[in-house]
């Protein structure tokens, strides 16, 4: 079978996903797949033009003008897509919506899951509609915010009666982290609301809590499993970007130690969200857990999570049994059932 291993993207995650399709073309190069499958790269820039590419790596910004709607030739070849995009025109539904009409099977969510899964302002109105905890928060959007001077001080005063300090600023469509802050005061609110807002038409505000960070993966169509919980630990304010994507500032501890009640409620609430939501393929929850409180929180959904050798959703199976080769396998199964 010929995939198409779709990477970069039109997204300020353009650097993390060429680095989860290299791991994913490796998976693919490995002898449990090298006779099954061909992959062929095709890279997006951060143009939105689409380019074939000899390896999954992001070769020099192509200078020829060639149309936004011109796809190399090979596309029309391929038999199955693996996008490996994160963030918005990838993550969000707009690339799933794109193979939907060349009618061809794709690995992960269809158009409505990736669209809610990417927003967080839809997500969280989604996650609460369906009866799952999560932290409080307000919803924001810029137009307020620039209408007039004086809209700041109303929303931070808003923010301070709603949910008090510290609290996390951030644009609801983007991940990785890429433009969250945290607010401990009224100077840093104000900096937090500026900053999401070059970033977002819309933001989301929520109460910060203290917490143990925990993940868990789901596989699967209509029959979708969780994995084995894990957590993240740091030294840093919160997981911010640099904490994410610089070697030794995280560890993955997997599993978690934790309470099996705790893991259970985890993976009960990972594949009630799943299912509620119509994912399919794959998807990584991520939890808050209040240790003083017991409380479990969901904190948000990734519908293509990091995908690099050390990251939580290939390790989470690993630790479950399924090995990186084994898993790249089993996804590209579930998108052609
Ligand atoms: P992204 O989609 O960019 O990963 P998240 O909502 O997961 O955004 O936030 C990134 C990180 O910021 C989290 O992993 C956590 O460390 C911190 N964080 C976000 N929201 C909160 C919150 N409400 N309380 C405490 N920490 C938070
Ligand atoms: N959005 C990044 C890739 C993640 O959550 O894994
Ligand atoms: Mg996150």
């Amino acid at each position: 079978l010929r995939v198409g291993l779709l990477f970069g993207g039109r997204s300020r995650e353009h650097e993390v996903s060429v680095v989860s399709a290299a791991a994913i073309a490796q998976a693919f190069a490995d002898p449990l797949n090298g006779d099954r499958y061909e992959v062929v790269p095709i890279y997006i820039q951060k143009d939105g033009r689409w380019r074939c590419t000899e390896t999954v790596s992001a070769p020099a910004p192509s200078l020829d003008n060639q149309s936004l709607w011109s796809f190399p030739a090979v596309a029309e070849t391929i038999d199955v897509w693996f996008p490996i995009l994160h963030g918005p025109n990838g993550e969000d539904g707009t690339i799933q919506g794109l193979l939907e009409m060349m009618q061809r099977p794709y690995v992960g969510s269809g158009v409505a899951a990736s669209a809610i899964g990417m927003d967080k302002i839809l997500m969280k109105t989604f996650f609460g509609a369906v009866g799952l905890p999560q932290v409080q928060y307000v919803a924001i959007s810029r137009s307020e915010l620039w209408s007039d001077p004086c809209r700041y001080r109303q929303v931070c005063d808003r923010i301070e009666t709603e949910l008090g300090y510290p609290c996390f600023v951030k644009p609801a469509n983007l991940g990785s982290s890429v433009g969250i802050s945290k607010a401990k005061n009224r100077q840093q609110l104000t900096t937090a609301l500026e900053t999401a807002a070059e970033l977002d038409r819309r933001i989301i505000v929520e109460a910060g809590v203290v917490a143990r960070e925990l993940e868990c993966a789901v596989l699967g169509n209509d029959a979708p499993q969780a994995s084995v919980v894990g957590e993240i630990t740091y030294s840093s304010e919160f997981y911010d970007y640099e904490t994410k994507y610089t070697d030794g500032r995280a560890d993955l501890k997997i599993p978690a130690d934790i309470p099996a009640t705790v893991s259970n409620t985890i993976q009960d609430m990972a594949l009630k969200a799943f299912t509620a939501l119509d994912g399919a393929g794959l998807a990584r929850f991520d939890f808050f857990y209040l240790p003083d409180n017991g409380q479990i929180l969901i904190n948000e959904v990734n519908t293509l999570p990091g995908f690099t050798a050390l990251s939580m959703y290939p390790q989470l199976w690993a630790a479950s049994g399924l090995s990186f080769p084994e898993l790249v396998h089993r996804l590209v199964q579930l998108a052609l059932e």
